[in-house]
């Protein structure tokens, strides 16, 4: 009963803030997606972090096809962000390669020293350090990991300002600002649902669905996933999208090498739910973009069900990817990982 209540209250003002506190949309808005870094400065916790870490120890440029690490292209990323002048930067998980607070501090510097808004989404590398085969389950350390390693991202991230609700959740149960949230971006609307344990709950699916249907008609809407929604033309195995028809314990090929439990059986039916939701508010209805990352490899599909090519009111520009789209219909777009110095802008105009 006390948790119900206060799921009630802490969507009810949700919804007071977001009204009182509409802007007019300023467009143009530029949002730089940048996702799965995986830095990670030392291999700080071995022989647990021995196999990411050596993973990505260094990486090459995709334009250069030089040698870089994560962490330098971060950098250099950030400071693309800061001379473009862009509005927001958008960090769309596995930007640490397991959880490390000196890593942590480091990227929020990178991120002080640009001076530049962000927003931050948790990927299931931020919080999974390997070698917890006795753990009760999968995901055990998400929400522990999320509430003390990356307590600093979401308390300097534009999603806990109070534009969309009064304050950040409780920490000792995260929700809303951590595992959900939201920002507005001169007049934009920016949602995040944290689903990289490739899930989303009721929690989560309740937010959005009071976020979507209180949206006034001149707010366009951007959602921010780690893990891509599996939508018609996403053709990738169940380890690489959200709400794959046989995700689950049976499909799940990193077990062992990851050294932690199996998924469960398969989704919640929160996590189709969420996708329906989503897909019957694409534009031309309010949402014009989703951004997610995971896969390391650009890719851009229509996010409604029977590609209506729909005009909108709003259209995004997509530049950075190997595609360049310009589109006035929504479209899920995954961006390639910065760890090769990959990045996506987006101008909603
Ligand atoms: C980071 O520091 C916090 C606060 O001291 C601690 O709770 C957390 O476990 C640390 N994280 C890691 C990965 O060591
Ligand atoms: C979108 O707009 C263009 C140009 O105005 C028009 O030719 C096209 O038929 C429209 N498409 C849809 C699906 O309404």
């Amino acid at each position: 009963m006390g948790s119900f209540l206060l799921r009630i209250v802490v969507i009810r003002n949700a919804l007071l803030t977001l009204v009182a506190g509409q802007e007019v949309f300023d467009s143009p808005v530029r949002l730089m997606h940048i996702t799965d870094s995986h830095i990670s400065l030392a291999n700080e916790a071995p022989p647990r972090s021995s196999r990411m870490h050596a993973a990505f120890s260094r990486s090459r440029n995709r334009e250069t096809n030089a040698f870089t690490t994560p962490a330098q292209e971060f950098s250099r990323l950030v400071n693309l962000a800061r001379d473009w002048n862009v509005d927001l930067v958008v960090l769309g998980g596995d930007i640490l390669n397991f959880p490390s607070n000196r890593t942590m501090m480091w990227v929020l510097e990178q991120l002080r020293l640009t001076g530049k808004d962000f927003i931050f989404t948790s990927g299931n590398h931020d919080w999974l350090l390997e070698g917890q085969r006795g753990a009760a389950r999968y995901d055990a350390d998400r929400v522990s990991e999320l509430s003390s390693t990356f307590r600093p991202f979401y308390e300097q991230s534009v999603s806990s300002v109070s534009s969309c609700y009064n304050n950040l959740g409780y920490w000792d149960r995260p929700g809303i600002g951590i595992l959900y949230g939201c920002a507005v971006v001169k007049g934009l609307l920016l949602l995040f649902v944290d689903n990289s344990n490739f899930q989303v709950d009721s929690d989560q699916l309740e937010f959005v669905r009071v976020q979507l249907s209180n949206v006034a008609a001149n707010v366009p809407v951007v959602v921010l996933l780690h893990i891509p929604l599996m939508l018609p033309g996403m053709k990738l195995p169940p380890k690489e999208l959200c709400g794959h028809q046989h995700w689950g314990a049976a499909t799940d090929v990193l077990w062992q090498v990851e050294d932690r439990p199996r998924w469960p059986s398969g989704n919640l039916q929160s996590t189709l739910d969420f996708r329906e939701l989503i897909q019957a508010h694409a534009a031309p209805g309010p949402i014009v973009a989703l951004l997610s990352g995971h896969t390391h490899e650009d890719a851009a599909v229509a996010l409604s069900p029977e590609e209506r090519c729909a005009n909108g009111t709003w259209t995004v520009r997509s530049e950075g990817g190997r595609e360049r789209v310009e589109a006035s219909g929504a479209l899920q777009y995954t961006t390639h990982t910065a760890a090769e110095g990959a990045y996506r802008l987006l101008t909603i105009y």
